[in-house]
């Protein structure tokens, strides 16, 4: 019997749609090669533009149309003609709060085929092979906080960190058991618990709690974070597992996919590894409203998390087709069909139907 997985596609603004368009291509074409399984799409129309144009972003039973599915793909929010904060605050941060992942899980590697910018990660790629895992439930963008005298010139705004001993240990524990899982068995943990010296302290303190629970089993080390971004150019081979807070990971991971070969190779899964929920899958890039409409958007990020979507919901039984998925990603770009982020000349369409080919050949 054919399994069906339904998947809530929430193509959101610019560049978002043009990559969503191009991973459920990827994705259905995948499911015919290897027969066993399918998916069914139920694309939401929840973006910046449909909340210009109606005033709201996602109707009042969005928990409940997301609760009926496997899995959500996400493809990008935000608009130059919204703010920011409004459209992050309307749609993204509240499914990621609600759907209870609390973990954001970001590789990063040098795919073949890429060029990485630094001289020595170009020279050997294997020594950036990194997970990041994103604190993704509190922390600095917990939503604490507020605006007095907003419009005086004695405006007050605060920006509260929330860290609870809960949200630190659930992902302190996520990441070591990610680290252990991997060859090189190793973590480093990142704050900033010298300048920060309350919620960064208890990261720490936990951390170290947690870790106990790890001696000889998984090596783990502890960063601040601006020192953290040196060791990330100078020495990429040190480094495996990352543990990091909500805004800290989130730079780091732009980071991590610049030193990589492009943003726009990146992916990222925000997990309920409790599976009540469904978990959730987007490039960590965003609605490039610079190149939108241009077709030339690179959909590899997109590619790439819906690798992870399959593995995911899989649960076990889809990792092989997952390989098999970044194996037809890499012979792409390794033949050099690549977008021009990535010094190429492909169109999103051009790089989709290559990697179509190259899965139906494998698969
Ligand atoms: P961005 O990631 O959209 O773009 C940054 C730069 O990278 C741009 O020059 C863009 O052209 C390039 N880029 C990004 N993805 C690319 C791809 N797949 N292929 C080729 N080039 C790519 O970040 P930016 O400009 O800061 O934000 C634009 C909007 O997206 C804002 O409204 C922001 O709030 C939103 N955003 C949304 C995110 C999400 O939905 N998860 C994440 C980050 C930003
Ligand atoms: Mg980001």
């Amino acid at each position: 019997m054919s399994k069906t997985y339904n998947i809530a596609a929430i193509p959101g603004d610019g560049i978002g749609v043009d990559i969503t368009d191009a991973a459920s291509e990827v994705l259905n074409t995948l499911a015919s090669s290897h027969g066993g399984f399918s998916f069914k799409f139920t694309t939401f129309d929840w973006s910046s533009k449909a909340y210009l144009e109606r005033g709201w972003y996602m109707p009042p039973d969005w928990e409940v149309q997301l609760k009926k599915h496997d899995a959500i793909y996400f493809g990008a929010v935000g608009w130059p003609d919204v703010p920011d904060h409004i459209s992050l605050w309307s749609m993204i941060l509240p499914i990621r709060n609600s759907m209870n992942q609390y973990v954001n899980v970001r590789p990063t590697r040098v795919l073949k085929g890429v060029t990485a910018p630094l001289s020595q990660i170009k020279a050997n790629p294997k020594e950036l092979d990194w997970i990041i895992i994103r604190e993704n439930s509190e922390g600095e963008y917990a939503g604490q906080g507020g605006t007095t005298h907003a419009h005086g010139p004695n405006a007050i705004a605060t920006e509260v960190a929330i860290f609870t001993r809960v949200g630190i240990e659930r992902i302190m524990r996520f990441a070591f058991e990610t680290a252990k899982s991997r060859p090189r068995r190793k973590l480093t943990m990142v704050t900033k618990s010298n300048a920060q010296r309350h919620g960064m302290v208890l990261w720490d303190k936990v951390f170290y709690e947690v870790a106990k629970e790890y001696e000889g089993v998984v090596e783990f080390d502890k960063m601040l974070v601006d020192a953290m971004t040196v060791r990330m150019v100078n020495k990429p081979e040190s480094m495996d597992t990352i543990v990091a807070t909500n805004l800290h990971a989130d730079i780091l991971s732009d980071l991590a996919a610049a030193l990589a070969g492009s943003i726009g190779i990146a992916p990222s899964s925000n997990l309920d590894p409790t599976r009540s929920c469904p978990s959730m899958f987007e490039p960590i890039h965003g609605s490039a409203p610079d190149i939108a409409g241009e077709g030339i958007a690179n959909p590899i990020g997109a590619f790439w998390s819906a690798a992870e979507m399959v593995r995911w919901v899989g649960q076990g039984s889809l990792d092989k087709t997952a390989d098999q998925l970044m194996e037809a990603i890499e012979n792409v770009s390794e033949r050099g069909i690549r977008t021009r982020d990535m010094g190429g000349q492909a169109s999103t369409k051009e790089v989709t139907d290559a990697v179509c080919k190259e899965i139906e050949a494998i698969v």
